[in-house]
């Protein structure tokens, strides 16, 4: 006995002398990083691993929150952070004990360094990982380049420029000292009233695939040089289709609904090789998603191999104990969370000492703990973060707003801008139209960047007003201001504008919705702010009809996220334009299209319907959604999925198949001629869509299943091959199996979504 027990400690005094002496392999870059990280998880203490797993906001925003607003008023703000009785002095502390793994909202790249710089203070000198919200460019902090906001780039169907855009933010997002991007957010929209529609790629599970695919690939790269960055594919899952509307409201869908519609972007994302994923405010089918094992390890990990880490949302662990009530107390809510496979927790002061607790009474093992830990520094030594933990201040700026960058926010703003209407009236001339009127809350203001941005400088922003001024200097635009609230807008300048309409050539009136985050309780769209309705606000309608009276040509400009219902403009006036949040160059882009200088091919990435009473309106439906149709008003949209006007016309011609029947592993070639019969160069995006004729669940009446986007000179035609393979035949039977099944397949290709717009041509798989 006592020969054991000296064998023990000398094993032990061993162990601690050698753990001294041993090299800190973590610290050689030359390691292998399994080694890396090994070594360095074998350093750590049970607290400095549950810091790991914590993410705070930086100090700067602890400071401004706290000096603006009352302690009352930030516990009930989900946006913007507070620890009662915690200052930033602890939250520096805290940095330097090595007991924070990972800030959000740090904006300056001097913050970033200041923290860093506190963490190379602490034991193990752990770089902390920056995270920030760069949704379209890392507009979230001052100074990048602002790109058109996701539901415009989807209008764009351009994957080439998805790519490049997260490409281009990564590198701006390293120059900042900012590693880890909460996008994309590849939710399927299916609800117009949600304020995050225009964070998302659109309706179409395909499209909003491709594009989260392009976007992950564009912000990793190969995740090992100095300008990638980390992917985080969000919000999973369901939350796009709330049961009334609201962010983070119940959502309550079926396993086909998951795995036809939601799952297949983030299934596709993690094929990406996407390495973070974010969970969903909502519960879903009475589960909520920041304490749900299937979602989490059955389907992400289990079925997709998932090798990455997890984050919450903003306090939404918390929310399984003050808000959903699965918890009793905020432990067993952390409690529930990692065990139903949580990594990181976004954010707060309680984490580290309850789940340190959780583990010293054995409810949670050690082991569990070093799963995430594992799992967080691994993309730590991966990022470089140990290697330079810090970005240069004094070259910075030859990265962000570079001259690249801006031409590729030009590019992208002119591709996304949706002609909806024109009977005639564009492109205009200023020969034709010497005196405009424009006026509307979006005229002449920042809220063009849209949401997840933050006020830039004047000089970095094309407002509507500046880019007509720009493009047509010989044109006299007069100017009424209608402020930028649409909820306070004054009867007095309506009056003024309609008025002032009757002494014009034409009017421009540009309304939508206020989006900026820095106004957050004023806005009418974006994040949290979701409607019971999807009327213009406030007076805009009413200024929309006056000016129109003067019996003046009016055209409408809409600067917003999600679709609005202008059913009275769209079936009386003769120019609409939807150019939902463009970014940095909106007004020049918007004033080019206005003037032909640049022709629109933007379509529409989901369906618009006329009100809120159509909702759900997916052009993906089921054959029976429109069997008895609404009584009164129409069952039709507005504007279909797909649909987009250009200065020219496409004529489609010749659909042609490679066979009329296959096996079911066989493939089928679509052939199509495209023309440019109008006389101006243009580009055209060209939309094939399937119909499975019978099958043994209701499937829906179109799907999209490709596109390309063509450029063609006037007049000419070119020949475009489409395959269409098995996957894109399958579908989940009564049993839930994969599988395609014998019948009739109708191949639908053309300019839109809409029938008359589509040749059909059929093949039967045998
Ligand atoms: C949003 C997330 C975002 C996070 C951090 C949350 O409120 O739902 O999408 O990444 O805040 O800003």
């Amino acid at each position: 006995m006592k020969k054991v027990l000296v064998i023990m400690i000398t094993a032990t005094l061993f162990a601690c002398s050698s753990d001294k002496n041993r090299s800190e392999i973590y610290k050689d870059a030359s390691a292998p990083i399994e080694q890396r990280v090994e070594d360095l998880l074998s350093r750590m203490t049970l607290e400095e691993k549950v810091g790991q797993m914590n993410q705070f906001v930086g100090v700067e925003h602890v400071k401004a929150n706290t000096a603006t607003m009352a302690e009352e008023e930030l516990k009930n703000n989900t946006a913007n952070a507070f620890y009662p009785g915690f200052t930033e002095k602890d939250v520096e502390h805290w940095t330097e004990e090595g007991l924070i793994g990972s800030f959000l909202h740090v904006i300056t790249l001097e913050e970033a360094n200041y923290l860093q710089t506190l963490a190379m203070k602490s034991r193990l000198q752990i770089p902390v990982i920056f995270g920030i919200d760069a949704i379209h460019g890392n507009a979230h902090a001052p100074d990048n380049t602002v790109y058109p906001t996701n539901i415009g780039l989807a209008c764009s169907f351009d994957l080439d420029m998805a790519y490049k855009i997260a490409r281009q933010t990564a590198k701006e997002m390293r120059a900042m000292n900012m590693h880890w991007t909460f996008n994309p957010n590849i939710e399927v929209a299916r609800d117009p009233r949600w304020g995050r529609v225009g964070e998302t790629y659109g309706e179409d599970p395909y499209l909003v695939t491709l594009m989260g695919v392009e976007t992950v690939k564009g912000y990793q790269g190969d995740l090992n040089t100095e300008n990638d960055v980390l992917a985080c594919i969000k919000h999973f899952v369901g939350g796009s289709q709330p049961i009334n509307g609201t962010n983070g409201s119940p959502t309550d869908l079926s396993e086909r609904t998951l795995r036809e519609v939601f799952f297949p972007p983030f299934k596709a994302g993690v094929e990406a090789g996407a390495l973070s994923l974010m969970t969903a405010h909502n519960e879903l089918n009475a589960i909520p998603c920041h304490s749900n094992e299937w979602i989490i390890e059955d389907v992400l990990r289990g079925e997709w191999k998932f090798p990455g880490f997890v984050v919450s949302d903003w306090m939404d662990i918390e929310h399984l104990y003050d808000l959903h009530a699965t918890a009793e107390n905020l432990k067993e809510a952390f409690y529930q969370s990692i065990m139903a496979g949580m990594d990181m927790h976004m954010h707060g002061i309680h984490w580290n000492e309850l789940v340190t607790e959780l583990v010293k009474e054995g409810r949670i093992t050690e082991k569990r703990i070093d799963e995430s830990v594992r799992r967080i520094l691994e993309l730590k030594f991966r990022l470089g973060l140990f290697e330079k933990p810090f970005a240069d201040e004094a070259t910075t700026m030859d990265v962000r707003l570079c001259d690249e960058h801006r031409t590729t926010a030009l590019e992208s703003a002119r591709n996304s801008i949706v002609l909806l209407k024109n009977e005639g009236v564009l492109p205009l001339t200023s020969s034709k139209y010497k005196r405009v009127m424009v006026t509307g809350i979006n005229a002449n203001d920042m809220n063009v960047l849209g949401d997840w941005s933050t006020i830039q400088k004047d000089e970095n922003v094309t407002t509507i007003l500046e880019g007509l001024q720009q493009i047509a200097p010989d044109t006299h635009f007069d100017f009424v201001d209608q402020g930028w609230d649409p909820r306070n807008m004054n009867p007095a300048k309506v009056a003024e504008a309609a008025a002032r309409a009757k002494q014009t050539d034409l009017n421009i009136v540009v309304a939508g919705e206020y989006m900026m985050r820095f106004r957050w309780s004023d806005r009418t769209d974006g994040e949290d702010t979701d409607r019971s309705d999807i009327d213009l606000v406030g007076l805009q309608n009413e200024l929309i009809q006056k000016v129109a009276a003067s019996g003046k040509p009016t055209i409408l400009i809409l600067v917003n996220g999600r679709q609005l219902g202008v059913e009275w403009a769209a079936d009386n006036l003769p120019a609409i334009i939807e150019a939902w949040a463009p970014g940095m160059y909106a007004g020049q882009a918007i004033a080019e299209i206005l003037y032909g200088q640049v022709n629109p091919s933007a379509k529409l990435a989901v369906t618009i319907p006329r009100s809120v009473g159509q909702t759900q309106m997916i052009y993906n439906h089921k054959p029976s959604q429109y069997f008895h149709p609404y009584a009164v008003k129409p069952s039709t949209p507005l504007w279909v999925f797909g649909h987009g006007l250009s200065y020219t016309n496409y004529t489609y011609s010749d659909l042609r198949l490679s066979a009329t029947e296959i096996a079911k592993d066989g493939k089928v070639t679509a052939t199509v001629k495209v023309t440019n019969s109008g006389n101006r160069d243009g580009v055209e995006i060209v939309q094939l869509y399937l119909r499975d004729r019978f099958s043994s669940v209701t499937r829906p009446v179109k799907e999209l299943k490709d596109f390309a986007r063509v450029p063609l000179k006037a007049g000419e035609t070119k020949e475009l091959s489409f395959e269409i393979t098995p996957d894109k035949l399958a579908f989940y039977d009564k049993q839930m199996n994969w599988i395609v099944e014998p019948g009739e397949f109708i191949v639908m290709l053309g300019a839109s979504s809409a029938d008359e717009a589509l040749l059909k041509e059929s093949f039967w798989v045998k």
